[in-house]
C-alpha cells in the first residue's frame, strides 16, 4: 500500500511537468517550421525570434491575435512544406494565454542568433548616426539590447524589417508614435541605411 502511494505521489508529482514539455515541444515544432531551429530564422523573410524578449515576444502574439499587425500569408519552410500557407494571426488566434506565456518563456530562454547577411558598410556607417539619434531611445544599445520599448533589431534580417516597416505609414502594424513619426521622415535611404546597420552587426 505505501510502494501504491508512493508511485502514486511520483506520479501526481512528474505528470504535469511531463504534459507540459510535451506540449511546448508540439508548439515549437510548428513555429520552427518557419522561424527556423530554436526560432535562429534562415528564411530573410521570416524574422529570428530565438533570444528576443519574452515582453516582446508575449505582447507580438497578442497583437497578432487582436489583428494589430498585418498578417502576412506565410508558406512553411520546413517539415511538411506542402502544409497550405498560413498567417500569424491565425496561428496566434489558436493560442491559450498559456501557450503565449511558454512560447514567450521558451523562446527568450535562447540565444541570438544574428542573420548573416549582405549590408552596405558605408551606408552602415551612416545609419548607425540614425540610430542614435532617433531609434536609441527604445531600440538601445545600438539595437541589441532587450529591456528598452522596443525589441531587439541588431542582426534582424533586413529584408524582413524593410518588409514590416512598409506597414508603419499605412497603419496596419502599430508603433509608438515617436517611432512612426520617423519612419515616416526619413527618406527611403536613410532608412535603409539604419537596416544596414542593424544587419552589420552579426556577432
Ligand atoms: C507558416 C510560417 C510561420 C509559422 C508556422 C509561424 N510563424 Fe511567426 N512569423 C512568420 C512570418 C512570415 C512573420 C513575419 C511576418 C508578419 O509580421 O506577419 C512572423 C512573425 C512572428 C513574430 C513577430 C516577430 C517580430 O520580430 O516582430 C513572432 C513573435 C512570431 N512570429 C512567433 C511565432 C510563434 C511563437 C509561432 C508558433 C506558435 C510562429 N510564429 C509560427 C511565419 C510563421
Ligand atoms: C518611442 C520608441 C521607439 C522609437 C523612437 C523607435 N522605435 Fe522601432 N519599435 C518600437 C516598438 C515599441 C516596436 C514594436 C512594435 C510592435 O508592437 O510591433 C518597434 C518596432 C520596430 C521594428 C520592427 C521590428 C520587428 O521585429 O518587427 C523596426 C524595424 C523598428 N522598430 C525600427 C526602428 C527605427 C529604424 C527607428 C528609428 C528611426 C525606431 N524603430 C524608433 C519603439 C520605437
Amino acid at each position: 500500500m505505501k510502494f501504491i502511494q508512493t508511485s502514486l505521489l511520483t506520479l501526481l508529482l512528474i505528470a504535469p511537468g511531463a504534459a507540459m514539455a510535451g506540449d511546448i515541444d508540439e508548439l515549437t515544432a510548428q513555429c520552427d517550421s518557419c522561424h527556423g531551429v530554436d526560432g535562429a530564422s534562415m528564411s530573410s523573410d521570416v524574422p529570428i525570434i530565438g533570444g528576443q524578449s519574452k515582453k516582446y515576444i508575449f505582447e507580438t502574439l497578442e497583437s497578432f491575435q487582436d489583428w494589430a499587425r498585418p498578417c502576412i500569408k506565410s508558406s512553411y519552410r520546413s517539415g511538411d512544406t506542402a502544409r497550405p500557407k498560413t498567417d500569424m494571426c491565425k496561428i496566434a488566434g489558436g493560442l491559450s494565454r498559456e501557450d503565449i506565456s511558454a512560447l514567450s518563456a521558451h523562446y527568450s530562454s535562447l540565444p541570438w542568433l544574428p542573420a548573416i547577411q549582405d549590408f552596405d558598410a558605408v551606408a552602415a556607417e551612416a545609419g548607425n548616426l540614425i540610430q542614435q539619434e532617433s531609434c536609441e531611445s527604445c531600440h538601445h544599445e545600438g539595437g541589441k539590447a532587450l529591456g528598452g520599448l522596443g525589441p531587439r533589431l541588431a542582426g534582424q534580417w533586413k529584408p524582413y524589417m524593410k518588409a514590416t516597416l512598409k506597414f508603419v505609414p499605412t497603419g496596419e502594424h502599430l508603433v509608438p508614435p515617436t517611432m512612426e513619426r520617423s519612419v515616416t521622415d526619413f527618406s527611403d535611404a536613410d532608412i535603409n541605411a539604419v537596416l544596414d546597420f542593424y544587419a552589420s552587426q552579426q556577432d
